[in-house]
């Protein structure tokens, strides 16, 4: 098998031809006139087989995967496919200006062509496979190759499949980095391979492999400039949310004290006014509006709080178990019966004793309202099976469940199915869990909606039970 690959012979004569020179000087301009790599490679296999070039009948193209140490068939061009390249742009004064172009069409057709798709289908093995394959990519160097050549070799059935005589092979190297090889044949080798056609090969490719790492180098650019101008107008996004987020935040802060004014001075005024009448009916709806708007903007400014936590070591069952009986009779006003399964020993955390039951609140709140003619809830709190010590709360109703397609969007603040909800409540309990480490998950079963709080522990001798 050493000699089985005849490499290039030395160049003794002077080179070459008219129509070489032409080829090239086309073949260059061409590799000039794009960036994008598909159609570079369209064009490079097209030119390597376009008829009046005279130079092959058949050209594939591999692309080197340095992981699985394979080349994967990219694309394959035979003579007939090749018709559709014109040269533009050229003067008629002047034999040295113009290039090949292929337009989409003649490009999807190639694509499309049976040849094409038989080498998009093989792939040659470099440490298993074709051993001569194996041999001018480790030597970097083009070479021709018999068919006798291969008889012996059974591993990749490279030369069956394409039904090869002669063929050569030029490896596409850049910055001593093996990006593929080029394959070419003559009429399924009935022709020789010619020393010219391997000298133009070996140029061809050459040059080739700079235009294909340029233009992945652009293409790399280009996506590296795309991902740059994403996080630009994403960093200009969040400046404008926050810029609005403070002045929301300071526009609530002023609207509450007159409408705590507001609030009051109404009560004031339903004491004096008589029941049932038409002014003590109007009185009623400003004070439970002016109410509703109190909520709305104490919800924006927890919201738009910066977050702070008070820290202090306390047992979470204190905090669940004192949430839960702040809700006892109204639950049982509504017809709800409240399970609560804790733990005997203490679960101590390190955080806000408070906002943990804002957040216990604002979902007890929310069970509450998805069971207005009653039901059943449940809330757990059990020990979560990750390395470091941590708790899970859940909590389940029976109050039908989230509505279909809402459960991405719970989470977003202002997202709100309820006519008189402000969509902040859920916000505010993620906001809290992810500040102390935590994390919040929502899902339906049956009949109803499961929130489910994972939050770690604070380390302590307590052995959570
Ligand atoms: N237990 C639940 N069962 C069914 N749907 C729920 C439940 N909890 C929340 N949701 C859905 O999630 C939405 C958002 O809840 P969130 O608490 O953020 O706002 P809200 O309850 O609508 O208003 P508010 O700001 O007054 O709490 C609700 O409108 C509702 O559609
Ligand atoms: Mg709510």
């Amino acid at each position: 098998m050493t000699d089985a690959a005849e490499s290039i012979a030395p160049l003794t004569a002077p080179l070459p031809r008219t129509r070489d020179l032409t080829t090239s000087f086309l073949f260059s301009s061409t590799l000039l006139s794009t960036i994008h790599l598909n159609k570079l490679v369209h064009l490079i296999l097209s030119a390597l087989v376009y008829e009046p070039n005279q130079l092959f009948c058949r050209a594939m193209l591999y692309l080197h995967n340095p992981k699985t140490r394979t080349l994967q068939g990219m694309l394959g061009i035979c003579r007939d496919d090749a018709r559709s390249l014109r040269v533009v742009d050229m003067s008629p004064d002047n034999l040295l200006t113009g290039h090949w172009d292929l337009d989409d069409l003649a490009m999807e057709r190639q694509r499309q062509a049976e040849f094409c798709s038989m080498v998009r289908a093989s792939r040659i093995n470099l440490e298993e496979d074709c051993p001569i394959v194996s041999r001018a990519v480790r030597e970097r160097l083009p070479c021709r190759i018999s068919h006798r050549d291969c008889l012996d070799c059974r591993g990749c059935g490279f030369v069956r499949r394409f039904e090869m005589s002669t063929f050569a092979i030029a490896p596409l190297v850049t910055r001593d980095r093996l990006v593929g090889i080029i394959v070419v044949d003559n009429c399924h080798g009935e022709l020789a391979i010619e020393d010219d056609q391997l000298r133009l090969l070996q140029l061809f490719a050459n040059q080739s492999s700079m235009a294909l790492e340029n233009s992945q180098l652009y293409r790399n650019l280009e996506q590296t400039h795309a991902e740059l101008r994403d996080a630009r107008q994403r960093l200009v996004h969040g400046a404008h949310l926050a810029a609005l987020g403070e002045m929301v935040a300071s526009l609530s802060h002023e609207l509450k004290t007159p409408l705590v004014t507001i609030g009051g001075f109404a009560a004031r005024l339903g004491k004096i006014l008589e029941a049932e009448t038409p002014q003590r009916q109007y009185l009623d709806t400003i004070i439970s509006e002016t109410q509703r708007l109190e909520h709305l903007l104490g919800d924006i400014l927890a919201y738009s709080r910066k977050p702070t936590i008070c820290y202090s070591c306390f047992d979470l069952r204190e905090v669940v178990k004192e949430s839960v009986d702040d809700y006892a009779i109204v639950f049982e006003e509504q017809g709800i019966t409240c399970d609560l399964q804790l733990p005997k020993a203490r679960w101590p955390v390190l955080g806000d004793a408070h906002q943990l039951k804002q957040v216990f609140i604002n979902l007890l709140v929310n069970a509450q309202e998805a069971m207005p003619h009653g039901g059943v809830l449940r809330m757990s709190l059990s020990r979560g099976d990750t390395e470091k010590p941590s708790a899970v709360i859940v909590l389940r109703d029976s109050g039908g469940g989230i509505p279909e397609g809402s459960l991405t969007s719970i989470f977003t603040p202002f997202f709100t199915t309820k006519q008189r909800g402000t969509g902040l409540g859920l916000p505010i309990v993620n906001r809290i869990i992810q500040n102390h480490g935590g994390v919040i998950t929502a899902c339906n079963y049956q009949g109803g909606a499961e929130f489910r709080i994972v939050l770690p522990l604070a380390e302590s001798s307590d052995e959570p039970g």
